[in-house]
């Protein structure tokens, strides 16, 4: 028997040096250690062994037990060691937690494509305050006081004189102050109106004005900007019309139209079945205008025009409601 044990020693740390796995590890365990493995098949011949050998080999079989039994316990534990250290270790090769980039906002994508095209028409971008007082928003724009255009146009008041303006067109007369003629700029920015919101209504838009100024500028000039405009930004095939209409700053004014971007001006619901779109106000820019900055009388001519931003970015994208641009929702700004 003692041979024997010797032997199942051997085989065993043979067979313990194979085990790769926890699994191995348990099979290695029943196989020896098991009711009915090999080491309780030993045992069980004890009680046929002679007398004298009984207690040595019962010694040593308790020892071979207690042998293995501790052998495979270390070897579990190595083992489970080595595998919570594999785990935690870092592996070069994932890909890594991954923050996804943040996108630009869908107003600034039409201002960028607003102002890209009439750079390539040799306007400069100038800005302005949005907090005026009001002889820019009203009184140097030919709307005194009493006017009552003023009315629409009234807004969130600072303090006595010092308000929010309500259109870009402000930034006209700070243009003009400062430089004479030639002057060819758009004014991109921020305007406020004490408007209740709703789908087609905001209390702060954007608006892009423009402004050009020089010696012969002819109403014919207004028309041939604003058609390479429209037709850059909706598409070579988009008309343009100007119907009459009224701006205090401007002399004559218009309001301009788009060929419908949706049904191609066929007629549909986005154009109220007219087949057309308002996208802005224009006009040749009002003698008044000029005097209130100090211009000489009947020297320059120039035209002017203003366009809200979030009302292009809609009918460009068929966007059915202005506050989606300003709740945030990754769902919705991620689309453009
Ligand atoms: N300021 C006007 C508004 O906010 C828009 C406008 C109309 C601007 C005609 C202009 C213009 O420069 O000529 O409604």
């Amino acid at each position: 028997m003692e041979r024997e044990i010797q032997s199942i020693k051997t085989t065993f740390e043979k067979e313990l040096a194979n085990a790769g796995d926890a699994d191995s590890l348990e099979a290695l365990r029943v196989k020896y250690l098991g009711r009915k493995g090999i080491v309780a098949d030993l045992m069980q011949r004890l009680p046929g062994m002679p007398k004298d050998e009984k207690p040595k080999m019962g010694r040593e079989l308790n020892l071979l037990k207690k042998d293995l039994e501790k052998k495979i316990k270390n070897a579990k534990e190595n083992f489970s060691q080595k595998t919570r250290t594999a785990h935690s270790a870092i592996d070069v090769t994932l890909p890594g937690t991954w923050r996804k980039p943040g996108e630009i906002h869908p107003i600034t994508k039409t201002l960028n494509e607003i102002n890209d095209i009439f750079i390539s028409l040799g306007f400069r971008i100038t800005e302005g305050p949005e907090i005026e007082t009001e002889f820019y928003n009203f009184e140097a724009l030919n709307i005194p006081l009493e006017h009552p255009s003023r009315d629409a146009f009234d807004t969130f008041y600072i303090k006595k004189d010092i308000l929010l303006r309500s259109h870009t067109s402000t930034v006209q007369i700070r243009i003009m102050e400062k430089g004479s003629p030639p002057i060819q700029a758009i004014m991109p920015g921020r305007v406020y109106r004490p408007d209740a919101t709703d789908a087609s209504h905001s209390f702060m838009f954007h608006q892009v004005e423009g402004l050009m100024v020089d010696e012969r500028v002819k109403f014919t000039d207004l028309k041939g900007v604003l058609n390479i405009f429209a037709k850059q930004m909706f598409g070579e095939k988009t008309k343009v019309r100007f119907r009459p209409s009224f701006f205090p700053f401007t002399e004559p004014s218009a309001e301009v139209d788009v060929s419908c971007i949706i049904c191609k001006g066929r007629g549909c619901r986005v154009c109220s079945h007219t087949g057309w779109l308002e996208i802005l106000g224009a006009g040749m820019v009002s003698p008044k205008v000029f005097e209130a900055v100090g211009y000489p009388k009947n020297k320059y001519t120039g035209f002017a025009f203003g366009m809200g931003v979030e009302r292009i970015a809609m009918l460009k994208h068929g966007i059915d409601d202005i506050r989606l641009f300003f709740e945030n929702d990754a769902r919705f700004l991620k689309q453009f």
